[in-house]
């Protein structure tokens, strides 16, 4: 087989077979197909697509390039769930504890950010001490004591979606439907669950831009995970603005232990809850999506969701002391406010604009290397459909560096302020 054929037929429009997909993916990852190759394949990918059969047999090839967890050690079906990535996402810090105060193992590998604010495990370790770096039997033995475990994203997990990811960010190849499902889901096959929720965000702080387009990606993304035998679904989630009222790391963990003692903000409460009822139903813990959000909601309120969230955070070694006083945990050297040039209604809020302030406040990494202030970030008062009156405050700036007037800027920048009133958009817009 020739790698120069492979590339052609996909030029030609033609569909390749699982024999020359495995091929290329084996010469990457052994490094025998030189970059630009791989390259031009992938700019032929993007430019004429893949089948849902391709698009699977990709996903295997790449699931297949490095180590796959076993978790059969861990006892009833085990739940995952993945988000596309947008501004304030701090949901997994809930769905967690929450799914699994019900009953529900939930077991799944996190990563870092890279961008706007940090990812799951960067706002995980703003609580000292807390740690993911858990070896296969650890995680298994945790998960089967207290339900829950978070691990970072092993050494050789899908080494083949490393090579190519940092090849597709250098040459234009990252946006294409069939290239984003076969690296997600190949990396959530590999962690092992039985089933798998995402959260496929649309809008101006996510991947994809429009309703439509997450509404591809998820299709593609179940049908792959399907094949494979797995249970997966998806809520197409607005992500026009940021989810919940706080950006950053440290705060948004505060969001989350609000949300989770039942004070979280009305729109990531409403997304944790029905994330909750999901994957409680998947993994056949209810009979009913409406079962899953009383159950959900109960745990809330009974306190049973923060007294696993509690476990967990100190099984993975984090000191709970440090969130005894939520305002220490969170306090930065500067704060500023962002306050309202205008009187009127806000129409629409640039999620992208507002996580890059926060980014540009410490709070998220423009390089791999750069290190994070795990206390920086954004608090909003204010989101789309509320009004609003000149000098009103509408959000917070916390860093530990002096917070500048284009920090200022930027953040009011990202309010659309009109005089007519306005709703608010929903934001679960479809669950498939
Ligand atoms: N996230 C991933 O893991 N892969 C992609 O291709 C896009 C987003």
């Amino acid at each position: 087989m020739r790698m120069i054929d492979i590339i052609g037929k996909k030029r030609d429009k033609l569909v390749l077979t699982d024999q020359e997909i495995q091929f290329w993916i084996d010469g990457v990852t052994d490094h025998t197909i030189p970059d630009y190759q791989s390259s031009s394949l992938l700019m032929a990918i993007v430019l004429n697509g893949m089948n849902n059969h391709e698009t699977k047999a990709l996903c295997k090839a790449m699931m297949l390039s490095g180590d796959v967890l076993d978790l059969s050690a861990i006892h009833g079906l085990k739940v995952d769930k993945h988000s596309t990535g947008g501004v304030g996402d701090k949901t997994s810090i809930v769905l967690g504890p929450l799914v699994a105060s019900c009953g529900v193992a939930v077991a799944k590998m996190s990563g870092r950010g890279l961008g706007h604010t940090g990812g799951t495990i960067d706002k995980l370790e703003s609580i000292e001490g807390f740690h993911v770096e858990l070896s296969e039997e650890q995680f298994v033995q945790q998960v089967n004591a207290i339900g829950i475990g978070i691990i970072g994203q092993s050494g050789n997990l899908v080494p083949a979606d490393k090579e190519l990811y940092a090849l597709r960010d250098v040459t234009g190849t990252v946006a294409s439907i069939p290239l984003i499902a076969s690296s997600i889901m190949s990396k959530k096959l590999a962690a092992g669950s039985d089933c798998i929720l995402l959260d496929v965000k649309y809008g101006d702080g996510a991947f994809m831009q429009t309703l439509d387009e997450a509404r591809e990606l998820a299709t593609v993304m179940i049908a792959i995970g399907q094949l494979m035998g797995k249970q997966v679904n998806a809520m197409l989630s607005n992500m026009n603005q940021p989810l919940g009222n706080a950006i950053g790391n440290a705060i948004e963990v505060r969001e989350a232990i609000e949300t989770l003692q039942g004070n979280g903000p009305q729109d990531f409460t409403t997304l944790c809850l029905e994330g909750a009822a999901i994957m409680l139903l998947q993994a056949k813990r209810v009979e009913s999506l409406e079962e899953g959000l009383d159950l959900a909601r109960r745990q809330i309120e009974n306190g049973e969701a923060y007294a696993k969230f509690e476990a967990w955070i100190s099984a993975q070694g984090g000191n709970l002391t440090v969130l005894e006083d939520l305002d220490v945990f969170c306090r930065t050297r500067y704060q500023a406010d962002v306050v309202a040039d205008a009187s009127g209604f806000i129409h629409d809020m640039k999620a992208m604009e507002i996580g890059l302030c926060a980014m540009n406040l410490g709070a998220g990494r423009a390089t791999k290397t750069d290190s994070i202030d795990p206390k920086a970030g954004i608090v909003l008062y204010k989101k789309v459909g509320d009004s609003l009156t000149v000098g009103e405050p509408l959000a917070t700036l916390y860093s530990n560096r002096p917070i500048l007037e284009e920090h200022l800027a930027q953040a009011l920048n990202a309010y659309v302020v009109e005089n007519t009133p306005v709703s608010s958009t929903a934001l679960i817009a479809d669950v498939l």
